[in-house]
């Protein structure tokens, strides 16, 4: 049989859009992540990658990409507010993260959702050649799976779930928690980031739909009869472009740069950096609060040590999103009031994107990585970090409450929420012997290297390809 061709569905087109001067539109394939992973894939099997292209109110027609096939799903500005804002970002993304933020429920945004849906569900259906594998991502689309199974039966498809899926206890607070579920059920093959997540998923279907459950022998997830069908669900943790980050760590501009941020930062003993969406599910405020106090303590010294905060941008309309930002900015104002000098501040905080290789010279510049999420699906700058550090330096702080913390074990592991535990674990990862690090950094680069993004992809898509799917973590 010949080989099926692959559709991706994603809330976002991966591109970037640039205005020239004359006002004309060009476009280029961001950088990075998902797309680098199923570029060869897409490229071989004439993909399609059908999302959003970032446009509101209007449709602009965004061209093919490196033999990848480009499909713009339209939003209104209603459908931006109730949609992408509302339903995905202010109910869904909260409820899956703990609740660290109170969700929200509204009937307007629950119908956007659906109707946004819909609308990818539609545009697969009509794009998809036969037998096709489609493969849809995330939290935005959790309908599609079975809007699309209604529409065309003839394909194989996936769903995989970027962010955290949560337990029962959280789930069940959705009022429309049956047809959520239902929705995913439609794949053929549901992946999770962790064991616990894909466990989640089978025992919340257990217990509000009438279904059979066979959970898979080497933990994480299993086999879900429903509708006469079986559904497996498996981890899949994702990764990332190992090979890029390396050789951008490698460039020697970058290695250059990082010696002049250092120097820019006033050649401190050390440098604690932090890379983030502003996003409150990344406990940006615990970190700034444990450096505070680790210079009030005098355990660090304000002479030899700075904090670099990278906060991107990010959902900056929804109002969760505005309160973290002034509370953030609030706490970074104390902190350099109370610590900083003429010209030398001790936090240097920086709401703005980078471009991958200004981040791969921080990444370098800096002793310690600090990621003390509250919750995270994976977090791939940690991972980032591993990839960069070629040279075995620096030290990872990680929160127990991310994905990655289930892979790197050789991390700095944290709970954020214990402050004591994490000056503890800051100063320990700032002043353990440097074989110490080194040792720890070597194991963790061993794992990603043999765990990158291609090999996450191959195995989702070796998962949902094959006869019986069976779900199983890459070991
Ligand atoms: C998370 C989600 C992605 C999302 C990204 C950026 O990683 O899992 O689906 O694209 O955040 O958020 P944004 O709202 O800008 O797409």
């Amino acid at each position: 049989m010949a080989r099926r061709s692959l559709v991706v569905v994603a809330n976002r087109l991966p591109v970037d859009h640039t205005v020239e001067e004359d006002g004309s539109i060009t476009w280029s394939r961001s950088p990075g992540g998902l797309v680098s992973a199923l570029h060869p894939v897409l490229r071989d099997r004439h993909g399609t990658w059908i999302g959003w292209s970032g446009a509101i109110d209007s449709a602009p027609y965004v061209p093919d990409m490196d033999g990848i096939r480009m499909r713009s799903v339209p939003l209104s500005s209603a459908e931006y507010e109730d949609y992408y804002e509302g339903y995905s970002n202010g109910t869904l993304w909260p409820l899956y993260h703990d609740a660290v933020e109170t969700p929200a429920f509204h009937r307007r945004w629950w119908e956007a959702y659906q109707r946004v849906n819909r609308r990818f569900a539609q545009a697969t259906a009509d794009y998809a050649e036969r037998n096709a594998m489609v493969w849809i991502q995330d939290y935005h689309l959790q309908l599609v799976p079975a809007m699309l199974r209604a529409l065309r039966p003839d394909l194989r498809i996936g769903f995989f779930m970027h962010i955290p899926f949560p337990p029962a206890e959280l789930f069940m607070q959705l009022p429309r928690r049956v047809e959520l579920l239902r929705g995913m059920l439609g794949a053929d093959l549901v992946g999770f980031q962790t064991n616990a997540g894909a466990d989640n998923f089978v025992r919340i279907a257990c217990r509000l739909l009438d279904v059979r459950a066979t959970p898979n022998a080497s933990g994480g997830g299993g086999c879900i009869e429903v509708d006469g069908r079986t559904v497996s669900v498996g981890a899949f943790p994702i990764s990332i472009d190992v090979a890029e980050m390396e050789s951008l760590a490698r460039r020697p501009d970058v290695v250059e740069r990082a010696a002049n941020l250092r120097a820019d930062l006033g050649d401190p003993a050390k440098v604690i950096l932090g890379v983030d969406r502003l996003d409150y599910t990344k406990g940006i405020e615990h970190r700034i609060k444990a450096f505070r106090e680790l210079l009030v303590d005098g355990r660090v010294k304000v002479e030899e040590t700075v904090m670099v905060q990278v906060a991107v941008p990010s959902r900056e309309r929804v109002e969760h999103y505005k309160v973290l930002r002034d509370k953030v900015e609030r706490e970074v104002g104390r902190i350099n009031g109370e610590f900083g000098r003429v010209g030398v501040p001790v936090v240097h905080y920086l709401n703005q994107s980078f471009d991958r290789a200004e981040i791969a010279a921080l990444y370098l510049a800096s002793d310690v990585l600090t990621v003390t999420a509250l919750r995270d699906g994976m977090n791939l700058v940690a991972k980032e970090y591993i990839a960069a550090r070629t040279d075995n330096g620096g030290a990872l702080v990680l929160s127990e409450f991310t994905g990655a913390a289930a892979e790197l074990t050789d991390a700095h592991l944290v709970n954020p929420h214990d402050l004591d535990g994490l000056k503890d674990a800051i100063v320990h990862a700032l002043e353990a012997p440097p074989a110490e690090n080194r040792a720890r950094m070597r194991a963790m680069r061993r794992h990603v290297r043999t765990h990158d993004v291609r090999a996450w992809a191959r195995s989702y898509l070796r998962a949902l390809g094959g006869g019986p799917a069976s779900a199983k973590a890459p070991s």
